[in-house]
């Protein structure tokens, strides 16, 4: 399930964030930690079942979700995970947009949200 980041979840949190190519400058990683932690707009979100081992991070626009960051702890990838946190993401924001940015585009298209037939 989807649940919001909290300050105890930093670390792992960092971790999963330092999967995304554009974030494995530490400098750059603990910006982007501040701007989810202290920006209203910045929203993020951590994917749990026994363990947290999926993150999704989004900004929230006028009309729009923008999904900026998305990553999975690499020993539960090709379970449906990032997937299932884009669709879930898209049903809280049901009165929104989702889009990606240039960093989640590849996946995001991928995943083909609008296609309920691929429902997982
Ligand atoms: C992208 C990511 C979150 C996918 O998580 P996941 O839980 O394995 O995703 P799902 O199980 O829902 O979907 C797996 C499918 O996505 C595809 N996929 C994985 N990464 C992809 C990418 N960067 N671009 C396009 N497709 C991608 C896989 O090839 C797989 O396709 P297949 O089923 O045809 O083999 C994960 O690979 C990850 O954390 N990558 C590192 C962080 C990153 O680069 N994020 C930005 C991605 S644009």
């Amino acid at each position: 399930m989807l649940i919001r980041y909290k300050k105890a979840f930093e670390k792992i949190a960092m971790g999963l964030l330092s999967f995304m190519p554009q974030e494995k400058d530490l400098k750059k990683l603990q910006q982007t930690m501040l701007n989810y932690e202290q920006e209203n707009d910045w929203q993020l979100f951590l994917w749990k079942d026994e363990d947290i081992v999926g993150l999704i991070g989004v900004v929230i626009g006028e009309e729009a979700i923008e999904v900026r960051h998305i990553s999975v702890n690499p020993s539960h990838r090709h379970e449906g995970i990032g997937k299932a946190m884009l669709r879930t993401l898209s049903d809280i924001y049901s009165n929104k947009m989702l889009k990606p940015n240039e960093n989640t585009a590849a996946f995001f298209e991928k995943c083909d949200l609008n296609n309920k037939e691929l429902d997982i």
